[in-house]
């Protein structure tokens, strides 16, 4: 009866597959890398899509477009009420979900997430001291993080993905006790190049570790195996992690590197704003609004078409590392990591 629909693809053949929806702009912590201490003027209520709205966009996605993955981000995610509800009617669509969180709240949300078919989590985690941790996110909740990883396991999502963002000066000694802290807890370590998307405009490429640097600090320990990927990214090891095994062991690790080894190439992801604007790429300046579509009472064809049109727009990539980047006009947790 269905006939499968037409790939999702741009003017460069790139097949967009990954769907990434944030859920809501707020945050309960305040990262020093991703905003001011003050917190951001959040969305109104009003503006942010209702979950009906989400549920009819994501289906769109799935049965028009070809998205098979989805992955819930913020803001922090668990900060939307209803969330298992809505992760419920997500994964009745037939689609991979998962959710990426600052892991505050999900030793309580945890079982409830799984029960309703949310498959995996990546969990923000730049340190293991406590002190440290209420340094960059200028809150004392390392104790809730930490009881929300061990709680993602027991409620068998897999893998528990962490995201640690180092930042010289930060937490540039403990990159060894992270990789010894996740492979001991059986979690899949992920270090993420700092990219220039907080709010503050204070990012300086001389603070961010990259790739590279952080490999050099890992092999003083480890012998890291490269894992190969599979055709087109597919299997293990999809971009844009590139990912290591740790020698005589089952522990692996990924490194992000999107500003030193840009994956816009093989990029594959479409994003949606909490308040419902399409956005082609993290760095997009433009952004194409399908909460008017749908609260214009457009028909699923129509709103198609202008997925469709905002893709086929995408540019070739982001260029961070050349002195004409441009900052798009929206922090990284208004958009969704
Ligand atoms: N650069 C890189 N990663 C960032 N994150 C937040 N802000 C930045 C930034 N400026 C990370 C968070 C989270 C993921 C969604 O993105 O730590 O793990
Ligand atoms: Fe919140 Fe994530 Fe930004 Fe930290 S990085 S303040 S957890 S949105």
């Amino acid at each position: 009866m269905h006939t499968a629909p037409a790939p999702l693809v741009d003017r460069l053949g790139r097949v967009h597959t990954d769907l990434r929806v944030s859920l809501t702009d707020r945050c309960n912590l305040r990262c020093t890398y991703c905003m001011p201490a003050e917190g951001l003027d959040w969305l109104p209520r009003a503006e942010l899509l209702t979950d009906a709205e989400v549920v009819r966009l994501v289906r769109i996605a799935v049965r028009r477009l070809g998205i098979a993955s989805v992955r819930l981000t913020g803001g922090e995610p668990l900060l939307r009420r209803g969330l298992p509800a809505l992760v419920g009617e997500l994964t009745g669509l037939g689609v991979e979900l998962s959710l990426t969180t600052n892991g505050i709240g999900l030793a309580r949300m945890a079982g409830a997430l799984a029960a309703a078919g949310l498959r995996r989590v990546n969990v923000s985690l730049d340190t293991l001291r406590r002190d440290r941790y209420q340094e960059i996110t200028r809150r004392d909740r390392i104790a809730d993080v930490l009881a929300g990883l061990a709680a993602a396991r027991a409620a068998g999502l897999a893998p528990v993905k962490i995201n640690t963002v180092p930042v010289r000066g930060v937490n540039d000694d403990e990159l060894l006790d992270l990789v010894e802290f996740a492979a001991e807890h059986g979690y899949r370590l992920r270090f993420i190049e700092s990219m220039p998307l907080d709010a503050q405009g204070a990012w300086d490429r001389s603070s961010m570790i990259t790739a590279d640097e952080l490999l050099a600090v890992l092999g003083t320990r480890h012998r890291l195996i490269p894992v190969p990927r599979g055709p087109l990214g597919a299997g293990r090891g999809t971009p844009p992690a590139e990912e290591f095994r740790i020698a005589g062991t089952d522990t692996v690790l990924g490194v992000i590197a999107s500003v030193t080894r840009p994956f816009c190439g093989t990029c594959d992801r479409v994003r949606l704003t909490a308040d419902g604007q399409l956005r082609n790429c993290l760095f997009a300046t433009e952004e194409s609004d399908l909460r008017a579509l749908l609260r214009g009472g457009a028909e699923d064809a129509e709103i198609e078409r202008a997925w469709r049109r905002t893709i086929a727009r995408k540019g070739p990539g982001h260029a961070i590392d050349s002195a004409d980047f441009v900052r798009p006009a929206r922090p990284m947790s208004a958009i969704g990591g």
